[in-house]
């Protein structure tokens, strides 16, 4: 037993663990908190998919050095056919094993950086290290611009205005929930767009509202690209995209009083 006195052997004391928002594509939009934290901590862990750099590594590799360490954390799996509930598993599974990469990193008492495309906590994969570590560890989370936000900008319409409500929607639902889901909106924005695009099409003109409708994609990015939802019947719609429906109330104060 070590002598309590002169024991030299305690324990580090625990890292921080950050959850870092880097925004939606262009480096320029990550925030100086940002910049500055990833900067600062010795280790910075990413997602990506197999095969693929990862988006968020492209935004931030030009800001990491040599001296720090990198925890590619890889998707097991993307969009292959499988079972649902073979995929939640192993996704389940995946979460579990990152956390516990981060954790031994902040049990050395190293600062972890989890970068995050956009803002950690609107549909960021951070979000599922946050749930399984904050209890444990020293928590910030340091937002980011979202890729809404940098759509917006890009198609150059503004969202919402007044008391205009908004609504998100995730691309995948079923094409007979996404249809009854904008019959009542005011404005929406429909994200992970991807293979579902020619369904959002069709329930957006189901209810009358493909006429205002944006498709948006890679916002901020080199590849950036803005069409009119109506025109979208060629594109082969990239996971990075979404649909935005702006609202009207703005156009409908605008119009001049007759
Ligand atoms: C897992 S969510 C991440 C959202 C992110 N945390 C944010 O704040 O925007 C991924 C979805 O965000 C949207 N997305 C992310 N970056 C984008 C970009 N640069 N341009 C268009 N859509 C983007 C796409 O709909 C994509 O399927």
């Amino acid at each position: 037993m070590p002598d309590t006195v002169n024991d030299t052997t305690t324990a580090p004391a625990l890292g921080h663990l950050y959850g870092v928002g880097i925004g939606p594509g262009d480096p320029e939009l990550m925030t100086i908190r940002a910049h500055r934290v990833i900067q600062a901590c010795p280790v910075i862990a990413h997602f990506a998919a197999r095969r693929r750099q990862g988006n968020a590594w492209s935004i931030i590799e030009d800001s990491v050095t040599a001296q720090q360490t990198v925890l590619r954390l890889e998707y097991p799996v993307t969009t292959e056919a499988i079972e649902p509930a073979d995929y939640e598993r192993q996704i389940a599974e995946f979460y579990d094993r990152s956390a516990d990469d981060i954790a031994a990193q902040l049990d050395h008492g190293h600062d972890v950086a989890v970068v995050c495309e956009g803002d950690p906590f609107f549909y960021g994969s951070y979000m599922y290290i946050h749930q399984r570590l904050a209890r444990r560890y020293p928590t910030t989370v340091i937002p980011g611009v979202t890729s809404v936000s940098a759509a917006t900008a890009a198609a150059g319409v503004p969202l919402v205005s007044m008391n205009e409500t908004l609504t998100v929607l995730p691309g995948v639902m079923q094409p007979a929930q996404l249809k009854e889901a904008l019959a009542n909106v005011d404005a929406a924005v429909v994200m992970k767009v991807g293979r579902h695009l020619a369904d959002i099409r069709d329930a957006a003109d189901a209810v009358g509202l493909a006429a205002q409708a944006v498709y948006v994609e890679r916002a901020s990015c080199a590849t950036e690209r803005v069409v009119p939802l109506a025109d979208t019947a060629e594109i082969e719609a990239p996971y990075f995209s979404l649909v935005l429906i702006p609202g009207t109330g703005l156009d409908a104060r605008s119009r001049p009083v007759r």
